[in-house]
């Protein structure tokens, strides 16, 4: 048995990456063996999770296409971000609980940043003061070419129609051009910063998927540390 989980009590772990990278299936899996395993969790995802956050993601949902500006854009998902720290993810991890969120700063360097323009800088920046400097102990990204991940998307209702809600508006309103500097935005971060993030293939089956993960937290939280 793989008691070595117990070493993400209380870490910040953020998942990352594509739109259909099967973020949320391997969210699934890693909350239900810590929770086997008696290590308390919480999981948070962006945009939303606290009240004001749900107001922030229908806001961008609703604002597309009416002239949203990028900065604009970015400055919302770090006002969701910075009340999600507030609300949740501070005082889970000041309990000893492990934070699992889906998508963070890394998703705005990404989308925002790396495909969307805005200088990495000024997004760091934003970042420090939106979270008072709180940066995940380790940021998985699940990479995938864009290929693949579009169609994984379109291969059917393994999403619902909520899952599928701002990937088809992007797919509809940005061309693939975007998606590909997103995921080199992603594949950026893990070059410069290789001490907190981990690449993992999205390639393979669900259950490589979960393996390679689960190898890559135990090994950074206990033998990598
Ligand atoms: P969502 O429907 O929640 O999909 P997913 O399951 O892929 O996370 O969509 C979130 C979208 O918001 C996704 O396309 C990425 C985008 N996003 C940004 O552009 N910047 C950000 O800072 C964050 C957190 C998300």
């Amino acid at each position: 048995m793989p008691a070595s989980l117990k070493s993400l009590a209380g870490k910040f772990i953020v998942f990352d990456g594509l739109d259909g990278c099967g973020k949320t299936t391997q969210m699934d899996r890693l909350e239900k063996k810590l929770a086997q395993q008696n290590v308390p969790a919480v999981r948070v995802r962006e945009p939303g999770s606290t009240p004001v956050g749900e107001h922030i993601r229908e806001l961008l949902l609703t604002s597309r296409g009416e002239g949203l500006h990028i900065r604009a854009e970015m400055l919302l998902y770090m006002a969701s971000r910075a009340q999600l720290v507030y609300e949740e993810i501070r005082p889970a991890l000041c309990k000893g609980i492990a934070v699992l969120a889906d998508r963070y700063t890394s998703s705005t360097l990404a989308y925002q940043g790396f495909a969307g323009g805005i200088p990495e800088q000024s997004i760091l920046d934003v970042a420090r003061a939106a979270t008072e400097n709180l940066w995940p102990d380790l940021t998985i990204i699940l990479d995938l070419p864009l290929e693949v991940a579009v169609k994984r998307i379109h291969s059917g209702a393994k999403r619902g129609p909520e899952q599928m809600g701002l990937f088809q508006d992007r797919i509809e309103n940005r061309v693939a051009e975007f998606h590909q500097k997103v995921r080199d935005g992603f594949l950026h971060q893990s070059q410069t910063f290789p001490d907190r993030y981990r690449v993992i293939s999205a390639k393979g089956t669900r259950e490589d998927m979960e393996a390679k993960i689960e190898d890559a937290l135990v090994t950074f939280f206990t033998d990598g540390r």
